[in-house]
């Protein structure tokens, strides 16, 4: 199959709603741009359409998808209405959270996990009871959630197991020839996937996977948050995909504040004889000091012999989190093309806001 990429301008929003619209209402996929990442969608009422994402993507059945909504689902009554979820199956206290969230965060960077309707596609939750619902900003998914009649269930738009891309370059590097189309509207604003939130009985919520609502502005928002963050990594699977699976670079991967904690089996060989060092900022002490130090822990290991170091930078001229944050998986992308034996990431000292969904996702990718 051929895979076009649709360049989106200003004038030709329309043309690409209609183009993109028509594949989907024929039950086909498209990768799409939102203001996280990439999206590969599919219409969510149609089990064969859905079937085809897990099939592009190489993605197990038993990882459920996110369905996308248009603005006029944002209601609860309304999601009910259209069978997307089963309201009598939320407690009175668990819908007044739920409305409020989609109050104050949609459309954005959230994801919220409601009882499951019946209108929803058995593939797009993968048998569960619940259903994972967001409410995009990006104005052309807005657009084109707004011209058609369904729910758009997209992943992120990569490969399983690849991190998830942030540029339309990034989807065509997975998926070229797999899907019909791209539409290409530049980098994504956030470039980390949405916050994902359970909501318990009494109202209080859950964080599933980190994003850019963050914890610091659930609680100023005054939502209750159910468990303490730390404890995310060891619980129980909830968002089957995110504990069992998850992105690493193909290189070993380390996320160190400092290097002196580096540890490397005994009998670690530098094969290719390259090392990539990704640090914060071209214009930080802290970086700077941080792939010298990198340099110092091979040099003294006595390695023979010459090694590359490539040192790649995640923000220039200071340290801006939502630049990290928009810049991490393109960073690792490039990373890994260079083939290295190694891959040494700078984890910042903070944790607070943005910081703590970089730190969840670098920290499973170095636990592979
Ligand atoms: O920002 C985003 O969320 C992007 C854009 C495209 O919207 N989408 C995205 O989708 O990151 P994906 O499939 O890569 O991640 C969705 C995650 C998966 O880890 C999946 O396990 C979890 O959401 N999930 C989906 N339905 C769920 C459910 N009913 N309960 C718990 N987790 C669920
Ligand atoms: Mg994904």
């Amino acid at each position: 199959m051929q895979t076009l990429t649709f360049e989106l301008t200003e004038q030709n929003l329309q043309e690409a709603i209609e183009l993109a619209g028509s594949l989907l209402k024929r039950g086909e996929i498209v990768a799409v741009p939102s203001e996280t990442v990439y999206g590969l969608a599919a219409n969510a009422f149609n089990d064969f359409a859905v079937n085809k994402i897990y099939l592009a993507k190489g993605r197990p059945a038993n990882n459920p998808l996110i369905l996308h909504v248009a603005k006029r689902y944002g209601l609860l009554s309304e999601l009910a209405k259209c069978g997307l979820i089963k309201i009598e199956d939320m407690s009175e206290l668990a819908q007044v959270a739920a409305q409020n969230l989609m109050n104050l965060y949609w459309p954005g960077p959230l994801t919220l996990v409601l009882p499951r309707g019946d209108g929803v596609s058995q593939a797009a939750t993968a048998g569960l009871q619940t259903v994972a619902l967001r409410m995009p900003k990006h104005q052309f998914l807005i657009k084109l959630l707004e011209n058609l009649e369904f729910p758009l269930a997209a992943p992120s738009a990569n490969l399983s197991m690849a991190t998830s891309p942030t540029s339309a370059q990034h989807v065509r590097q997975d998926l070229s020839e797999k899907i019909p189309l791209i539409i290409d509207a530049g980098s994504c604003k956030v470039g980390l996937e949405s916050t994902i939130l359970k909501i318990s009985k009494t109202g209080q919520v859950k964080i599933l996977r980190y994003g850019a609502i963050t914890p610091d502005t659930l609680i100023q928002d005054g939502f209750i948050i159910e468990k303490e963050t730390s404890e995310l990594l060891t619980q129980k699977i909830e968002a089957p995909g995110m504990f069992a699976l998850h992105y690493a670079p193909k290189a070993m991967f380390f996320y160190v504040k400092s290097p002196s904690t580096l540890r490397l089996e005994i009998n670690f060989k530098l094969e290719k004889r390259c090392i990539v060092v990704i640090a914060l900022s071209d214009e930080h002490e802290s970086s700077e000091q941080f792939a010298a130090e990198v340099m110092r822990f091979f040099a003294d290991m006595l390695v023979e012999g010459e090694i590359r170091f490539k040192t790649l930078y995640l923000d220039h001229g200071g340290i801006c989190v939502e630049n990290v944050a928009r810049n991490l998986y393109s960073t690792l992308r490039q990373a890994d093309a260079l083939n290295p034996d190694l891959i040494v990431m700078q984890s910042s000292e903070s944790t607070f806001g943005l910081w703590l969904a970089i730190h969840d996702r670098m920290k499973r990718a170095a636990n592979k």
